[in-house]
């Protein structure tokens, strides 16, 4: 079962950028936790700080994989472009946030993907990406 863990612009930077908001773990580190966490998922992760580069792995895996986990970063308030791609794709996508967008300024509250997302999960630091993949290990094969 197939589910690709998409990251957005500057997560790259998880670990040194703002530490106090997104924590001091690389991505890299924990990813290597998740895989261990979840054997019976093939999982894989892409990063591009480009919309366009971010669309087309969209449109590569969207289907063909099983779930998408996507943490569209800034361009989630902003991106009409990838609001449209993750609403012509046939994989479910879970949007996830590290941080609780809701308690932060203003024009982080509006999701320009979320209504075409299976659902959101916010606010739970990196476990925010650990929970979204309990939803995908628990479908049932006939949903996948
Ligand atoms: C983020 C929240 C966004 O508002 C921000 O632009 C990010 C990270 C999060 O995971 O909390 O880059 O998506």
């Amino acid at each position: 079962m197939k589910i690709l863990i998409l990251n957005g612009p500057n997560l790259n930077l998880l670990g040194t950028r703002e530490k106090s908001v997104y924590g001091s773990r690389s991505f890299e580190d924990y990813y290597k936790e998740l895989e261990e966490a979840f054997p019976g998922l093939e999982l894989s992760t892409f990063q591009s700080n480009t919309e366009g580069t971010l669309i087309d792995k969209l449109h590569e895996v969207g289907f063909s994989y099983k779930g998408i986990v996507f943490n569209a970063g800034a361009y989630t308030h902003t991106s009409v472009a990838l609001s449209d791609a993750v609403k012509a794709i046939d994989t479910p996508v879970i949007e996830v946030h590290i941080s609780n967008v809701y308690a932060r300024e203003a024009f982080r509250h509006k999701s320009m993907i979320a209504p075409h997302c299976a659902g959101s999960i916010i606010g739970f630091g990196l476990e925010s990406y650990r929970l979204a993949l309990l939803h995908f290990e628990r479908m049932k094969p006939k949903q996948v």
